[in-house]
C-alpha cells in the first residue's frame, strides 16, 4: 500500500526549504509541514509577524505564508519531536565547495548531509521516507542510506526503522520560485523504492500534472540536476563570450540572441548578456562536475566543463578593465555608482553575485562607491566586500572605499560613472535628464546587463559602453 504522507518534516529553512514547503502547504492542507533549521535567527524571521521581514524576498511569497503559517506550515528549530512525527523528510541544508582539505574549491562538502542524515537516524520512527533536495554529487544517496541504517542500529534502540530515500532535486529560479513551484517544467523523482516514489508522487500531483512527473534511478536524477545546472551556465557564458566579438566587429549581441534564439532548437531563454552568471548553484555544480570528472579519469570532460567557469570569471574581470580603461585609467578616488548588488533582478540574495568581485576590483584600484540596491540591505554589502562603509569608518577616501545609497539619485550624484549590474526594473526606466544633472562630467554609463535606453542616455551627454553592442 502507497504511504500516506500526513506530516512533513524539511531540514533547511533557506531560499529552497522556505519557498518549496510554501508551496507544499498551501496546495496540500491536509498534510502538516514543519520547516526545521539549526540558524534560530533564521526561525525567528519567518514566525515575524512582519511579513516584510520574512528572511527572504520571493515574490508571491509573503501571500502563502500568511494563509499557511500557524495552520499546516511551522517554522521551528525543534528537531527530535519534528523528525519524529514526520512521514517524510526533506533535506535542503545548504552544500557549499569545500574550503580546505581534499577537493578544497572544488568538490561539495557534505557535512550538513551528513550531519542531516545522523540527526535523522536518531529521532525518526517508523517508517520514513528522506528525500534530497539540496543539489548533491552523483551517488550522494549510497552515502545518506548507509548512514541512515548504520547509525539507526547504532543508536540501539529496540525500535525497528525503515528508511527510503529518494532524490527529488529542486530546480527553482530564485525570483520565480514560487511560480517554478507551482507551474513547474518537470518535478524530477529518483529512486528505486515504487511506493516511497508513488507517495511522493501523490504529493506533487495535487498541483503538477502527472504527464510532468518524471520518475528515474537514484544516480539519474541527481546527475540530471548537476547537468541542468551546467547546460544553464554554459548558454550564459557562450552568450556572453559572444558579447565580446559582438563589441569588437560591431554586432550586436541582443540581435544575434533574438536571431539564434528564435530557432526552436535553441529557444530564447537563457541568452541574455551580462557580468556572469552568480547565484548558489551554477559555479559550485559545475565545479562540483568538473571534480567529479576527474574523479572517474574523464580529464577532458572536465576541462570542456571548467571552461565555463573561466568564461564567466574572465566577464567580470573584462568589466572592471573596461571601466578603469574607459575612466582614462585610473578610478582612484573617483566616485562610482554601483546599481545592483544582488545577484540577479527580483531577490535579496548576493551569494556569488558578480557586483562582489567587481565591487572589490574597483575598490582594490580606489574608487569609492556608492551602492544602491532595491532589496539587499546594508549589513549583507558590508559582509559580502569585508569591509565597513567610509562614512561609518571614516577612511581616508584616497584609499578607495563604499557608501551605501538609498535610492538611484543619490547613487549617482557626484559620480564619474554608473554601472549596471543588476537589471532590476527600476534601472530600465532612469530619468536620465535628472541623472545626468547630477553627475560629474565627462560621465559614463556601463550597462552590463544591456536594459538601458542608451539613446536616451547618450542624448543627455553620457558616454556609454553597454554590453555586446558594437562600437
Ligand atoms: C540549498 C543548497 O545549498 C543547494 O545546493 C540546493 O540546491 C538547495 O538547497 P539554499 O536553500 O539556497 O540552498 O541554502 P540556504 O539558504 O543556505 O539554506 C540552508 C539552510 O539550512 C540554512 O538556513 C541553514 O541554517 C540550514 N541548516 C544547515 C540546517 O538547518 N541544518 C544543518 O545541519 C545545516
Ligand atoms: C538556477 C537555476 O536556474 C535553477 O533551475 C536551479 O535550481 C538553481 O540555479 P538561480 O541561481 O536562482 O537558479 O537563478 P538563474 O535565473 O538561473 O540565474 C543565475 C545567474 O545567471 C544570475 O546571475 C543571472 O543574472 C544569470 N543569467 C541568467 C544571465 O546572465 N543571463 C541569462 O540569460 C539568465
Amino acid at each position: 500500500m502507497i504511504p500516506q504522507i500526513k506530516n512533513i518534516c524539511c531540514i533547511g529553512a533557506g531560499y529552497v526549504g522556505g519557498p518549496t514547503m510554501a508551496v507544499i502547504a498551501s496546495k496540500c492542507p491536509h498534510i502538516q509541514v514543519n520547516v526545521i533549521d539549526i540558524n534560530s535567527e533564521r526561525i525567528r524571521e519567518w514566525n515575524n509577524s512582519n511579513l516584510d521581514k520574512l528572511p527572504i524576498y520571493e515574490p508571491g511569497l509573503s501571500q502563502l505564508i500568511k494563509r499557511c503559517r500557524g495552520i499546516n506550515l511551522h517554522f521551528s528549530t525543534e528537531m527530535k519531536s519534528n523528525i519524529s512525527k514526520a512521514d517524510m523528510i526533506f533535506i535542503s541544508v545548504n552544500t557549499p565547495t569545500k574550503t580546505k582539505g581534499r577537493g578544497a574549491g572544488k568538490a561539495i562538502d557534505l557535512k550538513w548531509i551528513e550531519s542531516s542524515a545522523r540527526t535523522i537516524s536518531l529521532y525518526a520512527k517508523g517508517t520514513t521516507i528522506v528525500v534530497e533536495k539540496s543539489t548533491l554529487p552523483v551517488r550522494t544517496a549510497e552515502t545518506i542510506k548507509k548512514i541512515l541504517t548504520t547509525s539507526s542500529n547504532d543508536n540501539n534502540t529496540k525500535e525497528e526503522k525503515t528508511f527510503f530515500v529518494l532524490s527529488n532535486p529542486e530546480f527553482l529560479s530564485e525570483g520565480k520560485a514560487i511560480n517554478d513551484l507551482t507551474n513547474p517544467d518537470r518535478v524530477l523523482i529518483g529512486g528505486d523504492n515504487d511506493l516511497a516514489i508513488k507517495s511522493l508522487i501523490q504529493i506533487y500531483s495535487k498541483w503538477v500534472d502527472k504527464g510532468k512527473i518524471l520518475t528515474t534511478d537514484l544516480w539519474s536524477s541527481e546527475l540530471s540536476k548537476l547537468t541542468a545546472n551546467a547546460f544553464l551556465a554554459q548558454r550564459i557564458s557562450s552568450i556572453n563570450s559572444i558579447s565580446a566579438l559582438c563589441e569588437e566587429t560591431g554586432a550586436d549581441i541582443n540581435d544575434v540572441a533574438c536571431a539564434v534564439g528564435s530557432d526552436k532548437r535553441l529557444g530564447k531563454l537563457f541568452l541574455d548578456p551580462g557580468p556572469g552568471f552568480g547565484g548558489s548553484c551554477f559555479k559550485k555544480d559545475i565545479l562540483n562536475l568538473v571534480y567529479i570528472c576527474n574523479h572517474y579519469g574523464l580529464e577532458k570532460v572536465a576541462n570542456y566543463w571548467q571552461t565555463v567557469i573561466n568564461i564567466n570569471n574572465w566577464q567580470q574581470k573584462r568589466i572592471t578593465d573596461l571601466v578603469v580603461q574607459n575612466l582614462f585609467g585610473t578610478v582612484s578616488e573617483k566616485r562610482i555608482a554601483i546599481l545592483g548588488f544582488s545577484f540577479k533582478a527580483n531577490t535579496n540574495d548576493t551569494r556569488e553575485s558578480p557586483s562582489i568581485n567587481i565591487c572589490k576590483d574597483l575598490i582594490e584600484e580606489g574608487a569609492i562607491l556608492h551602492i544602491y540596491d532595491p532589496k539587499v540591505e546594508y549589513e549583507k554589502i558590508k559582509k559580502d566586500l569585508n569591509s565597513s562603509d567610509l562614512i561609518s569608518n571614516n577612511i581616508n577616501h584616497k584609499e578607495g572605499g563604499w557608501i551605501y545609497s538609498r535610492n538611484i539619485i543619490d547613487a549617482a550624484s557626484g559620480t564619474d560613472a554608473i554601472i549596471i549590474l543588476t537589471e532590476w526594473d527600476e534601472f530600465k526606466e532612469i530619468n536620465w535628464s535628472k541623472i545626468s544633472n547630477v553627475m560629474r562630467t565627462p560621465s559614463w554609463l556601463f550597462d552590463t546587463r544591456s536594459i538601458c535606453n542608451i539613446h536616451k542616455a547618450k542624448s543627455f551627454g553620457l558616454n556609454v559602453w553597454s554590453v555586446g553592442k558594437g562600437k
